[in-house]
């Protein structure tokens, strides 16, 4: 059995209840009065995917972390149950669907099945890393649609609500009757890689699809932007046919939504040094996916630092180039203003 919340295994709070003889607190303003009545009817469940991350998350909104207990059974099944009312609450489930995409799924799936039972007021799903959102179109006959089959689960099991942050392409939002507010974590990214470039750095977008992302992350750092042209030859296998734009010399910071195998990287370098780039390859990407196999092809691409966010938990996943920022922030200040009713416009 696993636990997320109070008492369970990422409970790293220090416990804020008062000492006899502690001094009283200064008294509240009513504005920060009202703000509390939104977050007393609100609680976080971390699903087991993202504990870690829910856990900061709680910490830095305010918000209470509830305490959910997810047990798998021998025959493969799961159930969950969440050890506190959720009655009329705003409930925020967080939980990432990677790997293991269809386990972390289902559990997010029974969280919000167990909410919608038991009466919850409202049920936003915080997905940092939405996992099938490649398969967003049919590639061939006799294919599915995953994103969008995801979208109707989730919307079948109770969830009203969504947040994600960079979704691989931001018409998977079009597969959602419910609202969904689409994050993005190209500020935080771009900030981390700022004192680390070098002088006339380009932004590279790894395929055509991509290069709105490397666009508003050129603009941030002031960069030029180009281009490679990929095509997916299999699952693990990229091959590159095509730069477009001026590289010569000139150091490459690849912008994506995610490493997965490292393919798509390793082709984008090799064809980058083709093209007459300089050393010192760079990577930003929100999601950290990364496969097995994964580190080793980009340390063989000869990438010096990869700068990744932890939407999807690093497992362990510790390595001298890797530098790993939060996105716990940018997700609480959107559970804040959800909880007071406000826009996310200028959130990022
Ligand atoms: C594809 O279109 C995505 O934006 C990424 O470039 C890709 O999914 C990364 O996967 P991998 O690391 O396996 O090449």
């Amino acid at each position: 059995m696993e636990t997320t919340g109070p008492g369970g295994a990422a409970d790293m709070r220090a416990s804020t209840r008062a000492r006899p003889g502690a001094k009283a607190r200064p008294a509240v303003r009513a504005e920060e009065r009202a703000d509390r009545r939104g977050v007393d009817r609100c609680t976080i469940l971390a699903g087991t995917a993202s504990r870690g991350l829910a856990d900061a998350v709680a910490r830095e909104a305010g918000v209470p972390l509830g305490r959910v207990e997810v047990e798998r059974f021998p025959d493969g099944e799961l159930t969950v149950r969440i050890d506190e009312s959720v009655r009329d609450r705003d409930v925020f489930l967080l939980q990432a669907t990677s790997s293991p995409v269809n386990e972390h799924l289902v559990e997010l799936l029974a969280l919000a099945d167990a909410c919608r039972r038991g009466s919850a007021g409202r049920i936003t799903a915080v997905v940092p890393y939405f996992g099938y959102a490649r398969s967003d179109r049919r590639a061939g006959r006799r294919e599915p649609i995953m994103a969008g089959l995801v979208a109707e689960v989730l919307e079948a099991a109770g969830v009203d609500h969504v947040v994600v942050i960079d979704l691989h392409t931001p018409q998977v939002e079009g597969f959602f009757r419910v609202p969904v507010d689409h994050l993005t974590a190209i500020p935080v990214l771009a900030e981390a890689a700022r004192d680390r470039l070098e002088e006339g750095t380009v932004v590279v977008s790894p395929d055509v699809g991509a290069v709105d992302r490397a666009t508003a992350f050129a603009r941030r750092l002031g960069l030029g932007v180009a281009i490679t042209h990929k095509r997916r030859v299999s699952g693990e296998r990229v091959e590159v046919v095509r730069v477009i734009g001026e590289v010569e010399g000139k150091a490459c910071l690849i912008v994506d939504d995610m490493i997965s195998t490292g393919g798509t990287v390793a082709a984008c370098v090799a064809a980058l040094r083709e093209a007459g780039a300089g050393d010192g390859f760079m990577v930003a990407a929100t999601h950290a996916v990364l496969s097995p196999g994964a580190r080793e092809r980009l340390a063989d691409a000869g990438v010096r630092e990869v700068i990744v966010t932890n939407t999807v938990a690093s497992e362990g996943e510790v390595w001298p180039a890797l530098r790993v920022v939060s996105v716990a922030p940018l997700l609480a200040g959107a559970v804040r203003r959800l909880i007071a009713g406000e826009s996310l416009s200028g959130l990022a």
